[in-house]
């Protein structure tokens, strides 16, 4: 089809983590263009819409701001799917694709039911031609799957009916959480996959207005989709890599700190995702290297399949060994100690928890019997109670779920034998452990997972202090 498209319109089904930045930017930076994001969830949507911005479901440094410039301006939120994918020239499916929980490839395969019902909506509501843009994060080709979907659209019994075509592309996101604004605004690549020039072009003509033409990459469809989850496994074996050395330097008297830095100077190698940390969490990693290893598993590749899964086999590790070195540094026994836990989103800057270390770790501290405090800059209780049951505190039960949450970082100090930092956020980093270690429980611990406590000052407080990769950390 040889044609041009002009966008005036998109749709995006899914107002999550991607869907909602992403498409802010898009608003931003295209005046022009009016942007619908829509999702089946009506309470996420009405938080989308809130007048008090700190209710919005997502939190992102920057995001504030343009929701407040571009929110019905050139930004909508609502859960009028049809509408909006009947007026919309590019619908991005921006929808969660997680790993199947049962059924075929279930623990591995990711489940695209969520897409598939994308799909279908699209296909009865669109009208006239349509681009659909994969933005979730997808197997590799699964475009295939959706354009049959799409392409049934015109199988229709009355042929005066037929009215509409699509092409599909895809364009996976590369945003960190966290950083998601700033990567949005100034991406590193951004990566088009498809195989009909028009729509490549009409897509790319949306970017052109805040990313270089040079950042702009155009592949086949498969050569993306497989692009987005080979970037995930690379970024988090790095991060496997490091902690797998950060145990060997707690052996050794070698520090993981320094070892990052001499190894990341090489230019081959480069200074970034070199931070040892309890194990990466967020949304991605492990669900897109599950997916990688079942779709090698899938073609008969089992060595590729099993180097990958080593890389969360680590990354489990890793986790464990830190709850299990905290119970036998507090003389084997947790039962009933007050541990106060600093973090507990998966990284600092988002309020998501998906995957986090944190709810590994408190875990296995509460069936050790712990008291647990928890604090996070962001993340609402609520959520918490979602991950770890609601709090208990019943002496009769046979299990108890002893934590609590903690509003205050400053009363949270009072009698804990430990103080444990699952999550970098700056707050954590520059404390007074002077004045915090006459509130402790003595002898005090603190475990640093992070890397962010000057040990120096800590051990001048009077605690004991453990830090990971650390040298002398016995
Ligand atoms: P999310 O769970 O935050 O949001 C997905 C949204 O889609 C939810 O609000 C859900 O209600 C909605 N939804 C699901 N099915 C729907 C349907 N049929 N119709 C309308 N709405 C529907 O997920 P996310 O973190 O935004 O991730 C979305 C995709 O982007 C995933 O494939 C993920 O792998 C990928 N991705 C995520 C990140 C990240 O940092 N979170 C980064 C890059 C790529
Ligand atoms: C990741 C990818 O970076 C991003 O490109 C993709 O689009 C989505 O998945 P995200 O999960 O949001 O982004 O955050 P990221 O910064 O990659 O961190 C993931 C996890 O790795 C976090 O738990 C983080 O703490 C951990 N991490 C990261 C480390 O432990 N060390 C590092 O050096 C970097």
């Amino acid at each position: 089809m040889d044609k041009e498209i002009e966008v005036r319109n998109i749709c995006c089904i899914g107002a999550g983590y991607v869907g909602g930045p992403t498409m802010a930017m898009i608003a931003k930076k295209c005046p022009h263009i009016k942007v619908n994001v829509v999702d089946v969830d009506e309470n996420r949507i009405a938080a989308w819409n809130s007048n008090d911005l700190a209710k919005l479901p997502v939190f992102e440094p920057g995001l504030e701001e343009i929701i407040a410039s571009q929110r019905n301006i050139n930004l909508f939120f609502s859960n009028d799917i049809d509408n909006a994918i009947k007026n919309a020239d590019m619908v991005f499916i921006c929808v969660n694709t997680p790993t199947k929980t049962k059924g075929l490839g279930a623990g591995y395969a990711c489940d695209l039911k969520y897409v598939e019902l994308c799909a279908r909506r699209v296909s009865r509501n669109a009208h006239g031609h349509t681009v659909v843009v994969e933005k979730s994060t997808l197997p590799v080709r699964t475009a295939k799957t959706i354009k049959e979907i799409l392409s049934s659209a015109n199988i229709s019994k009355d042929k005066s009916k037929i009215n509409k075509s699509f092409s599909i592309l895809s364009n996976p996101e590369f945003l960190a959480e966290g950083t998601a604004i700033n990567d949005l605004e100034k991406p590193d690549r951004v990566l088009i996959g498809g195989d009909e020039v028009f729509a490549i072009n009409a897509l790319r003509k949306i970017y052109l207005n805040w990313v270089h033409e040079d950042k702009i990459l155009s592949t086949n469809l498969w050569s993306s989709e497989l692009s987005k989850l080979s970037a995930n496994a690379f970024l988090a074996s790095r991060i496997s890599s490091i902690n797998s050395l950060s145990a060997l330097c707690e052996k050794t008297g070698a520090d993981i700190k320094e070892v990052s830095l001499a190894i990341g100077t090489d230019s081959r190698i480069g200074s970034k995702f070199l931070k040892a940390g309890p194990g990466f969490g967020g949304s991605c990693f492990k669900k897109d290297i599950l997916n990688l290893i079942y779709i090698c598993r899938h073609f008969g590749l089992i060595e590729v399949a099993n180097y990958w899964e080593k890389v969360i086999e680590i990354n489990e590790w890793q986790k464990n060994r830190i709850s299990q070195l905290i119970v036998r540094k507090l003389f084997g026994t947790i039962t009933d100690k007050k541990i106060l836990i600093l973090g507990y989103s998966y990284k600092a800057n988002t309020n998501d928890t998906r995957e986090s270390p944190a709810k590994n770790i408190i875990n296995d501290l509460l069936v050790e019997g712990a008291e647990i405090t928890i604090h996070d800059p962001q993340v609402r209780e609520e959520k918490i109670i979602k991950d770890l049951g609601e709090p208990s505190n019943n002496q009769n039960e046979s299990s108890f779920n002893k934590w609590i949450y903690s509003k205050n970082l400053d009363d949270s100090f009072d009698n804990v034998d430990a103080v444990i930092i699952l999550t970098e956020w700056d707050l954590y980093k520059n404390l007074n452990w002077e004045s915090i270690y006459k509130k402790v429980r003595k002898p005090a611990w603190i475990f640093d997972t992070r890397l962010v406590v000057n040990k120096e000052l800590a051990i001048k407080a009077g605690f004991r202090f453990w830090q990971l990769g650390g040298s002398h950390n016995d």
